[in-house]
């Protein structure tokens, strides 16, 4: 399937701040903005300075377009200095704990993931007021997850409807998502910004260490493995296992998350519902054993024997609860992109491969 053209960002939009931007997907996105928009100026903050992405598709040296800034938005004085002596038109607010650590620890997850999330749109409220007077409200483009649902409908034959699917969230890092959620709707609905809500799928494959979340074996069963390293399958105790392919999961490729986020930015404000400005990101499902065929058609047959299997009872609960497709129509008619879905998972791990390889 051929890659859609990049977003063209509205013309205003001239600085953009992205929070979360030294973690997996905000590095890629950092990346993205840098190579496909040579104009724009970006903002780049975490906990630490995100590192500046040193390979890039244009010419234009990304140190003098990026301002790389450690800022822990837990504290709410330290949100000013990110929008200090600048204008800020456009946010990608990407920052959080994830699921395992928001159950690890209740408190720090609801500081960061609630919290800081209502201090940031409360200060680019206020920038706006501020500094931006007669300039296009700022687009406000908020990093959600579908752990926004749960409950009854969701089960792995389960083919959800967003819409008509009440969020009954099961994990803490679940709801503190859908509490700020609401908090960008509502300060969309004032006018203070233009907040769009991007609720994604599992993003495969995620690089560098494995990540708290459950769903952390679905990247895991590819990177360890094409890096000659072990992994554990906690699905299956071994090949003959019909667990690998019944239970599904709903994933998307990093590629295509990045396009759909940039992308978010540039739908007309009209072109979404009266009464809500979330997206279900569009992905595809597979099956571990899906991911399994993946690995040996990149990695080869020596790249399964990588692989031990071992059940754990733990994820299998949660996977329990994970329905294997979300309904799409709603996002593609906005003109989001969605994987191919009988290569999707296979083309993510070619991807893969090819960074692997580039870094060498
Ligand atoms: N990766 C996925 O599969 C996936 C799926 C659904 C939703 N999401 C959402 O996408 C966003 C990005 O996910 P990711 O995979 O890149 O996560 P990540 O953990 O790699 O990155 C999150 C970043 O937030 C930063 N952060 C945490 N607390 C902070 C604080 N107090 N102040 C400033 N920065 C802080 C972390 O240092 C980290 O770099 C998150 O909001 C996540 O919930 C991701």
């Amino acid at each position: 399937m051929a890659s859609p053209a990049a977003p063209v960002l509205p013309s205003h939009v001239k600085t953009v701040l992205v929070t979360g931007a030294g973690g997996f997907v905000g590095q890629r996105l950092l990346s993205s903005l840098l190579s496909l928009y040579p104009s724009i100026t970006v903002v780049a903050t975490d906990m630490r300075p995100p590192p500046i992405p040193s390979r890039l598709s244009v010419s234009v040296k990304a140190e003098e377009r990026v301002v790389s800034l450690a800022a822990d938005l837990g504290d709410p004085i330290s949100i000013a200095t990110l929008f200090e002596g600048r204008k800020v038109d456009l946010v990608f607010a990407l920052h959080g704990i994830m699921s395992g650590g928001s159950e690890a620890d209740f408190e720090l997850g609801y500081r960061v993931n609630v919290d800081s999330h209502l201090a940031l749109l409360k200060y680019t409220t206020k920038h706006h007021k501020d500094e931006r007077q007669g300039a296009p409200l700022p687009i406000y483009i908020y990093i959600s997850g579908l752990a926004v649902y749960g409950g009854p409908a969701c089960e792995p034959k389960a083919d959800v409807n967003g819409d008509d699917t009440p969020l009954y969230p099961e994990t803490s890092y679940g709801v503190a998502k859908a509490i700020t959620e609401l908090y960008v709707y509502d300060y969309t609905r004032k006018n203070y910004v233009d907040g769009r809500i991007m609720r994604l799928p599992t993003v495969a494959i995620r690089a560098g260490a494995p990540s708290s979340a459950a769903s952390s074996f679905i990247s895991g069963l590819i990177r360890e493995p094409l890096q000659g390293k072990r992994s554990e399958c906690p699905v299956a105790n071994g090949l003959d296992d019909p667990n690998l392919d019944e239970i599904p999961v709903y994933l998307s490729r990093v590629k295509t998350i990045i396009h759909n986020i940039l992308f978010s930015s540039t739908v007309p404000a009209a072109s979404f519902p009266a009464h809500s400005r979330c997206v279900n990101i569009p992905g595809v499902s597979t099956t571990t054993r899906g991911i399994l065929d993946a690995l040996v058609e990149v990695g080869g047959p020596d790249a399964l024997k990588l692989v031990d299997f071992k059940k754990d009872e733990k994820v299998l609960a949660i996977m329990a609860h994970w329905p294997g497709s979300f309904r799409n129509e709603a996002a593609l008619a906005l003109g989001f992109h969605r994987d191919d879905v009988v290569t999707g998972f296979a083309d993510a791990v070619r991807d893969f491969k090819a960074e692997l390889e580039e870094a060498k």
